[in-house]
């Protein structure tokens, strides 16, 4: 008989967005008329940059030569994209890393998901809330947590709220912690951690002897150069914190796939015994086991984007989703409605109006408006009574939804 693995059972409800996905379609189905415009899902909808696809042009015909053909490749990635990240990622921005610290993989969802497969089924982990559900789910699914209450909080892990009061950035947890999670620019709040914010974490982990899993997809929708994009740029952050970074939303490939985590091998962990352990070393090895690589299509399509023009191109790709997420911001915040985000990041934190609970507020955009926003409570119990709207999509449908969204709630 084949056991089950019965901390999937606690999960509660199906993910956030097929679930999105699916209230959608029932909606559809009976309004086949209706011009429904998705700023749900963070997903990009602009086609892939010009230097990106002839990238993966040239080496996908250099696959039909026998001097081009290649089989499994490095399993961390291939030199000419690691090199150019440690170059324009970090030793741009003062942080030196070698190129056995970076991890080439297919997501960052994946990637976040599977680092927690490091830690003890007993290490005690925090996450802010709101927050991307997979930190949760996936230390659910390995039996980190008791069930979750009737609020959808899980027993064992520590909530950080992240409110309008703290800048939708929490200060470190005070009780006990082995591993948190942390994301900025911030989905789904759309906040960003200044330097002091992440100083802060640092100086926490290293007093405490706690892990930080940095979680830095959105760095590239960072507007003010002041700001850190990596962690690493704080003092100390290579003895306790792993970085994770992707090109789905900098260069569009949500459909492509292609990330990297970063962890220094100053990191470590300890044994029951109090050993300490190389979690480089232990990341390596599972990576090496139960990967093969990134195709090597998509490894050059990813180092384009660091060629001169897929940085000229990317950008103005990132430009035009900024450019989107003001008009959201000017077009939501002159009608009076709370917003917050949308600077730094390609999300919208919006208060549902009216006292409205986060899904009746999408229920009420979707029917009225038949425009698709993410439920707060979807990201945590301190989510619930806002909604989260994504500024991709192209720059007539956002117009559009702002003019209904305002409509919607026309007094
Ligand atoms: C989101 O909408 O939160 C993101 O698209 C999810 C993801 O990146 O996996």
């Amino acid at each position: 008989m084949a056991r089950i693995n019965e901390h999937y059972l606690k999960l509660q409800a199906g993910y956030l967005f097929p679930e999105i996905g699916r209230r959608v379609s029932t909606f559809t189905d009976a309004n086949p008329d209706a011009d429904v415009i998705r700023l749900g899902i963070g997903d990009v909808t602009l086609p892939l940059a010009p230097a990106i696809v002839e990238a993966m042009r040239e080496a996908a015909f250099a696959f039909g030569t026998p001097q081009g053909f290649r089989g499994y490749g490095p399993e961390n990635g291939y030199d000419f994209l690691v090199k150019p990240i440690l170059e324009h990622d970090f030793a741009a921005r003062g942080v030196s890393l070698a190129s056995d610290e970076i991890f080439v993989s297919d997501g960052s969802k994946q990637d976040s998901g599977n680092i927690q497969e490091l830690f003890g089924v007993d290490c005690r982990i925090a996450v802010t809330d709101p927050v991307y559900p997979v930190y949760v789910d996936t230390n659910v699914m390995a039996g980190r947590t008791g069930p979750a209450d009737d609020d959808g909080r899980y027993e064992g892990i520590t909530y950080l709220p992240a409110t309008a009061e703290n800048g939708f950035m929490p200060d470190p947890p005070s009780s006990p912690v082995d591993v948190a999670y942390l994301c900025s620019p911030n989905n789904p709040t759309g906040a960003v951690a200044s330097r002091e914010n992440l100083e802060s974490w640092v100086a926490w982990a290293r007093k405490t002897d706690a892990l930080l899993i940095f979680d830095a997809a959105y760095d590239a929708f960072i507007q003010d150069p002041a700001l850190p994009h990596s962690i690493y740029e704080i003092d100390g952050a290579k003895e306790v914190a792993i970085e994770m970074r992707s090109f789905s939303k900098r260069a569009g490939f949500t459909g492509v796939r292609c990330a990297y985590t970063v962890v220094p091998k100053a990191l470590t962990g300890a044994t029951a015994g109090g050993e300490r352990v190389s979690l480089n070393g232990l990341w390596s090895r599972r990576h090496a086991t139960k990967f093969n690589s990134v195709p090597y299509v998509i490894q050059k399509a990813a180092a384009a984007v660091f060629s001169p023009e897929g940085t000229k191109q990317t950008r103005e790709q990132v430009a035009y989703y900024m450019a989107n997420a003001h008009a959201l911001r000017d077009g939501l915040g002159a009608a009076g409605f709370t917003l917050y985000g949308g600077e730094h990041a390609p999300y919208i934190w919006m208060e549902a109006p009216d006292g409205l609970s986060s899904w009746d507020c999408f229920d009420k955009l979707l029917r009225e408006a038949h425009v698709v926003c993410t439920p707060g409570s979807g990201f945590g119990a301190a989510g619930e009574g806002y909604v989260r709207i994504s500024a991709f999509n192209d720059r007539a449908n956002v117009d559009e939804a702002i003019a209904r969204i305002r409509k919607a709630f026309a007094s």
